[in-house]
């Protein structure tokens, strides 16, 4: 919108009118005052606010891509939750009687590591003994892996021989609703409501999520097991019991490594509270991942989440893969990928499993094992007492009685019962739970919001005044190009800014 009559001269004054009266406080003043001293002040005084104004900026700006975050915690009432999987492994691996049919196994052992092992500190070579008494069960536990995987759940405890009672939520549960997993160290583990199809020996189980709704001791699962101690192995188990974890039903349970143990002649109760804890993916400092592209044999084989742990292990596994050539006990071993498993009689394999052992352990394998964005935790609140109780001995043994076998041997005589039987209880104790999650503490808008509330407050621009702004470029263009085009109307005769001054250029 060029003015009807836009002499040079009054087009710049158009400017400086424009400039005046622009809505950036600061700088009409500049045009206002009279006096050149207190011009200059003003013109000191809006350029150290604009200044003031750019290096907060930027710091804002420079928090902002720092991507910082922080921690908010919620607490979620939920009139339903989940009943979390519960694993439960006998503390004993393989059987006692099966192992007598096994004759490989039970050369493995040596009974030398047991006599020695109460005098292990007192003596010369103390060290080296222990040492021997750990490759023993590395023996063991490579010898036991060579074996099929029919071989080994035979060799392990049944369920069918320690459940003696299940109930949950007040109905009656068995062992359909159990499916499991081999351990090299416990053996056959079962995992209650883990949503599987089949069970170790695939038959299909129950399989539907399981709810509570209601908090509290008689709305959790009850279990009574028997621990068949007389099955016990004395050179690989040293205490009696099982092992329990309670663990999200996609996340791999690892027994050797996490879990609470639960002896005999006791009742157990385990009260939990669900934790939840959210974190924020890259560019955010946790760095998490959901595990797309990272190798997770535990996946490949069961088909639960990304954990860390899992990627940990799956990478030892690769590891020793790749530099022993072989598939170690211990991991899992992906479907599909051909590699002996690990014989660790022979010296030089024996000698690389050592190494790769030893760097797992020191966490030096180079794995790229970022934490999981979500983690259900559960933390558990145990409690014990006697059980079965005195007086109600004989009431318990003439029940056991009546279910024969074994347990029939076990009735008469309660130090045997107290030595065989526990019973565990695992219940929510709330029906909230605790929601932890990352947030980051400056989004978009608030660097938005950041940014206009500084250079608002320092130099009075807003988005307004910057379209003022783009109007007053726009006008300067609009001049520059009359002047120019009157310019170049006027001829080369009259050249120069004088020329402008005349007449209308159109
Ligand atoms: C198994 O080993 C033990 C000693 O470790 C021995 O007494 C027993 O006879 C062996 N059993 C068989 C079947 O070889
Ligand atoms: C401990 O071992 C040493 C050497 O083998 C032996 O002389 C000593 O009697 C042992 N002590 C006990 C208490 O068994
Ligand atoms: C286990 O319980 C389910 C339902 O509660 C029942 O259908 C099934 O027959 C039971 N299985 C055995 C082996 O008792
Ligand atoms: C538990 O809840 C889930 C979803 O809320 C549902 O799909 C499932 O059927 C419920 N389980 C039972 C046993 O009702
Ligand atoms: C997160 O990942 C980036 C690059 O992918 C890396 O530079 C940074 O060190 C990682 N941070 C952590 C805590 O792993
Ligand atoms: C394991 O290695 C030992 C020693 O090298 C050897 O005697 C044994 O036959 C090997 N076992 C198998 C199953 O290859």
């Amino acid at each position: 919108m060029p003015p009807k009559k836009p002499g040079t001269m009054a087009s710049l004054w158009t400017l400086r009118n424009d400039i005046q009266h622009t809505t950036a406080h600061g700088i009409p003043n500049i045009f206002r005052a009279r006096h050149w001293f207190r011009r200059s002040l003003w013109a000191a005084f809006v350029m150290f606010a604009f200044c003031c104004a750019i290096w907060q900026c930027m710091e804002i700006i420079m928090t902002f891509y720092s991507y910082p975050l922080h921690e908010k915690m919620r607490l979620i009432s939920d009139s339903k939750l989940m009943f979390p999987a519960v694993t439960i492994c006998n503390l004993n691996s393989v059987r006692h009687s099966s192992l007598k049919k096994n004759l490989a196994l039970n050369n493995t052992f040596l009974d030398f590591c047991l006599a020695q092992r109460w005098n292990s500190t007192g003596y010369p070579g103390a060290a080296r003994d222990a040492t021997r008494c750990a490759s023993s069960f590395s023996k063991f536990a490579s010898e036991f892996n060579r074996l099929s995987d029919e071989e080994k759940l035979d060799m392990g405890h049944q369920l069918e021989d320690m459940l003696i009672f299940c109930s949950f939520h007040g109905e009656p549960c068995n062992t359909s609703f159990f499916s499991g997993f081999i351990n090299y160290k416990f053996g056959n583990c079962y995992t209650f409501n883990s949503r599987m199809r089949t069970d170790l020996r695939g038959r299909s189980i129950i399989s539907e999520p399981l709810n509570t709704t209601k908090a509290g001791f008689i709305y959790g699962l009850h279990l009574e097991l028997f621990i068949q101690q007389i099955e016990y192995v004395r050179d690989i188990t040293h205490s009696a019991g099982i092992r329990l974890l309670v663990h999200n039903h996609l996340a791999t349970p690892f027994p050797e490594d996490e879990g609470v143990n639960i002896p005999p002649g006791t009742e157990t109760d385990i009260g939990i509270t669900k934790v939840v804890i959210r974190r924020l993916k890259h560019p955010y400092g946790s760095n998490c991942t959901d595990g797309e592209g990272i190798p997770n044999f535990y996946h490949d084989l069961y088909g639960f989440k990304y954990t860390r742990e899992a990627c940990k292990r799956s990478c030892a596994q690769q590891s020793i893969m790749k530099h022993c050539g072989c598939s170690h006990w211990e991991f899992a071993v992906p479907p599909g990928l051909q590699y002996p498993k690990c014989n660790f009689s022979s010296p030089a394999t024996r000698r690389c499993l050592e190494l790769y052992e030893y760097k797992f352990a020191q966490d030096i394998l180079p794995c790229h094992c970022p934490l999981q964005c979500k983690e259900e935790l559960y933390s558990l609140t145990v409690s014990g007492s006697q059980w079965p109780a005195t007086a109600f001995l004989d009431k318990f043994s003439s029940n056991l009685r009546d279910k024969g076998g074994q347990l029939r041997a076990i009735a008469d005589i309660p130090q045997d019962m107290r030595d065989n039987m526990l019973k565990v209880v695992v219940y929510y104790q709330k029906l909230n739970y605790e929601d932890i999650s990352e947030e980051p503490s400056i989004t978009d808008i608030d660097l938005f919001s950041s940014v206009g509330g500084l250079v608002g407050l320092w130099v009075g621009i807003s988005l307004c005044t910057l379209a003022e702004f783009l109007e007053l470029a726009v006008n300067v263009v609009l001049i520059v190009a009359h002047a120019c085009l009157s310019g170049s109307s006027q001829g080369p005769a009259s050249p120069g800014p004088m020329a402008s001054r005349e007449g209308p250029p159109i």
